[in-house]
């Protein structure tokens, strides 16, 4: 990442940095946000222990989100499926590929798969599923189509301005809650839907910095 900071910075634990930072706000903010890079792991897609692919169950299977991610519109994080929810299906189909010995191996020994995690924030900015999928902000505003991927891969910043610039402007994102997990929706009126959704709705996200940040 860019330095903006000197080095003797990094010295700093980030989270003090932050909160030092978000006190001084007002003074800093413009610079701040301007100067902000917009970083960041865009692209990044580590190889997973199994070739699970989306492409596969959401494309071609077509599977909700919901079938997996169980906790995405309870809570904070959206779950990864344990080994039962494969073993759902994958103790009748395909039971001799070898692509699957792992998750069978997990079945039968009860120690998880290991995935590895794609999207990460720092623990110094708070994110909710919940607080987003609720009010229409649908997975691929922020994940992208993931119903191509054969492999997950990170395809927004999730930088501090891509935040904002939805919150700036929720109407060009807010869908009805029952197409948030829809691929591909394209409504002809995004504008006037949006809008309309969010008076309806109330939706005001923060912009202020304790808003992310405490
Ligand atoms: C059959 C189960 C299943 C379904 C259905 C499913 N997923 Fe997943 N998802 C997984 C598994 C397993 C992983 C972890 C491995 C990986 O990253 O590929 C994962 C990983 C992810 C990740 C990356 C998480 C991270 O580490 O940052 C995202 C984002 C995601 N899924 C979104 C979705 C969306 C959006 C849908 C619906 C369009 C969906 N998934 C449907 C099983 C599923
Ligand atoms: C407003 C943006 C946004 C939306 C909408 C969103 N996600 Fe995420 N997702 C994120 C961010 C940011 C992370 C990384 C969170 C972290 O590191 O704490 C993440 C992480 C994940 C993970 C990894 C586990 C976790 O919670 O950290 C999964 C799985 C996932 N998302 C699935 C989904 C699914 C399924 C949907 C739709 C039902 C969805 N996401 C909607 C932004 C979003
Ligand atoms: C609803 C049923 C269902 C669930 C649940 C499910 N799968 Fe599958 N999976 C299938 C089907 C059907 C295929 C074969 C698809 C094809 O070849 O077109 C498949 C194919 C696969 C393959 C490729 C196997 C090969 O040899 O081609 C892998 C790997 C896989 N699944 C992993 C997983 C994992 C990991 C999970 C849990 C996160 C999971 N699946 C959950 C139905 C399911
Ligand atoms: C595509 C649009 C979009 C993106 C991207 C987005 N948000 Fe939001 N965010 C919203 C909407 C809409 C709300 C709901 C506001 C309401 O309920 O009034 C919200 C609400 C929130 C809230 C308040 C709810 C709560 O749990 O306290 C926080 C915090 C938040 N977002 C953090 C983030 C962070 C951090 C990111 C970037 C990693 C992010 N958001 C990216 C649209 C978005
Ligand atoms: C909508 C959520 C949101 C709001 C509001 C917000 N931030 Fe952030 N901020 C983030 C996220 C997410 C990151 C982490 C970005 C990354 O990892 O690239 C971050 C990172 C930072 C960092 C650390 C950057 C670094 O590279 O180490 C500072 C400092 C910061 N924010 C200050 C502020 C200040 C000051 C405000 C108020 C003017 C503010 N933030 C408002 C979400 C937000």
């Amino acid at each position: 990442m860019a330095q903006i900071f000197p080095k003797w910075v990094d010295r700093i634990p980030r989270r003090l940095l932050v909160g030092i930072i978000v006190i001084l706000n007002a003074a800093v903010f413009g610079v701040w946000y301007f100067f902000s890079p917009e970083y960041t792991d865009v692209g990044y897609k580590p190889e997973q222990p199994v070739p699970y692919s989306h492409k596969v169950h959401v494309g071609k299977l077509g599977m909700d989100c919901q079938y997996c991610h169980t906790q995405a519109f309870d809570s904070k994080q959206a779950n990864v499926p344990a080994t039962q929810t494969c073993m759902n299906c994958h103790d009748q189909v395909k039971t001799g590929s070898d692509s699957l010995k792992l998750v069978r191996e997990s079945w039968d020994t009860g120690k998880p798969i290991e995935w590895v995690r794609v999207h990460n924030l720092p623990d110094y900015a708070y994110f909710s599923h919940k607080a987003h999928v609720n009010v229409g902000v649908g997975c691929e505003s922020c994940h992208g189509r993931i119903d191509k991927m054969e492999v997950v891969r990170q395809t927004e910043p999730l930088s501090m301005s891509w935040c904002l610039d939805c919150h700036r402007n929720p109407e060009q994102y807010v869908r009805p809650v029952s197409e948030v997990t829809t691929m591909g929706y394209d409504p002809k009126n995004q504008k006037k839907m949006g809008q309309r959704l969010v008076t309806k709705q109330n939706i005001h996200p923060p912009t202020y910095c304790q808003g992310c940040h405490y």
